[in-house]
């Protein structure tokens, strides 16, 4: 099918997601019909830069080869078998090469196939630990997230969500929560937002069923950056009130910020710990939820007495995703791809510095997000102006792929991007953002 045959049945057909439809088929956004490295092609036969990770889950490039390779080998064995009562090799693999690099004492991994499954397993899984962990059962029924937090798009994900527009039509549907703030909430000192967290979860321990965060960066809040040394306070905090600490490291892990797990670097080791995007490269949908042994011994007893998880998907543990996995892990340390995105930081942290001049800019690891404001004036643009899809779409006719979270361009080159192509990447939003919002007639 050409370009054009194919934009009319797109326009007919795909409902996309985060899109507003009526302004995209007038779009004629992009048609990806394959990839080179670090760059898309569209069917018209435009090339453009990968600025933020397909969606921030490339960690190594498009088609590498080793890791195509990998899912050919895996082709020529088995796509998929269940993971239901059976095993596979990939699966068994890779649960062990994610214990043996994780923080300390996560010994088991649960297979799901999204980020949001990821998160839905750790919290049914903490709900029903309470329930079971003798002598007495805890009905614990509450889980604190932090404001502004985002952990999928599920109803039960949705529930522990703080992002307006995303989340608040959705109130009736969702179960209750604790919120807690961000420490990343503009105007709010840390020691403030310990002495609240402090004293919400001590007021609530007993019905605390876990305490759900994104470790250093919450990603769709806009890139928020945590103060150092928070995540390690939370840690201390939750165990010792006995508060289980889910950790989701489904934005920030495999490379993006520097380190195989972002709970590294504040020496955190959670209850539980999620990972999914990277965890394949950008490559094919999987999740997986790390837990302790304690949690897991919960689970075990007699087949007749009920204490089996009873919960998992179809594709759990899927072949070709779990091998395309541990290709990816093998490539991130034979090519020191944490070192390449601690070099990719630094060019971003310089390259950047014009913006960061004029524009709230937060950054950390290969993460970076700019809120688009009047320069002059200091204030938000209207709503209707749509001023970070605008960037976004100046940044596309320069041959550049980023995506706005309202009027917050985010930024997410790959781990391994090499660093001309991150000058690039800063030149070119640099460059859209000039255009766009500088030298507008307001
Ligand atoms: C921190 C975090 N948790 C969960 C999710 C949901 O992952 P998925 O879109 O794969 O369901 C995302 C997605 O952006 C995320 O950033």
């Amino acid at each position: 099918m050409n370009d054009h045959e194919l934009r009319s049945l797109d326009n007919d057909h795909v409902w996309h997601p985060f899109t507003a439809m009526s302004a995209y088929v007038d779009e004629q956004a992009p048609i990806i019909s394959h990839a080179e490295g670090f760059h898309l092609f569209d069917t018209a036969g435009r090339r453009y830069l990968d600025g933020h990770s397909s969606l921030w889950c490339n960690v190594h490039g498009h088609r590498v080869a080793e890791i195509d390779a990998a899912v050919r080998e895996q082709l020529d064995r088995v796509a998929h078998s269940t993971l239901l009562g059976l095993s596979n090799a990939p699966a068994i693999e890779l649960a062990a090469a994610l214990v043996e690099r994780a923080p300390a004492g996560l010994n088991k991994v649960f297979y799901a196939d999204c980020g949001a499954a990821g998160v839905e397993a750790a919290l049914k899984i903490a709900w029903q630990y309470h329930r079971q962990r003798g002598p007495q059962p805890e009905n614990r029924d509450l889980f604190v997230c932090l404001g502004s937090a985002y952990h999928g798009d599920t109803v039960g994900t949705i529930s522990l969500g703080g992002i307006d527009k995303f989340h608040s039509l959705f109130g009736g549907l969702m179960f209750p929560a604790l919120r807690v703030p961000s420490p990343a909430t503009p105007g709010l000192s840390l020691e403030q937002c310990l002495t609240e967290t402090e004293a919400l979860l001590t007021e609530h321990a007993d019905r605390i069923a876990g305490f759900i965060v994104e470790p250093l960066v919450q990603a769709a809040a806009g890139i928020l950056v945590h103060p150092p040394g928070y995540l390690r306070v939370i840690r201390d905090l939750t165990q010792r009130l006995g508060i289980l600490l889910i950790a989701d490291e489904i934005a920030v892990g495999f490379g993006r910020l520097g380190t195989l797990f972002a709970c590294e670097q504040e020496n955190v080791s959670p209850d539980m710990l999620i990972v999914s995007k990277g965890l394949t490269a950008g490559y094919l949908p999987l999740a997986a939820t790390l837990v302790t042994d304690d949690i897991y011994r919960v689970f075990l007893g007699d087949p007749w007495q009920g204490r089996t998880f009873y919960h998992g998907h179809t594709y759990t543990g899927n072949p070709l995703a779990c091998a395309v996995a541990l290709a990816s892990l093998r490539r991130i340390e034979s090519h020191q791809i944490l070192q390449q995105a601690r070099l990719v930081e630094q060019v971003l942290s310089t390259e950047l510095a014009p913006l960061a001049a004029r524009f709230p800019l937060r950054h950390k690891g290969t993460m970076v997000g700019i809120d688009l404001i009047d320069p002059i004036s200091r204030e938000s643009f209207p709503s209707e102006l749509r001023m970070g899809h605008q960037v976004t779409l100046a940044c596309r006719e320069r041959g550049v792929i980023v995506r706005n979270i309202g009027d917050t361009l985010v930024l997410m080159p790959a781990p391994a991007m090499p660093l001309d192509l991150v000058l690039e990447l800063c030149r070119v939003v640099r460059e859209a953002t000039e255009c766009t919002v500088c030298h507008r007639d307001y």
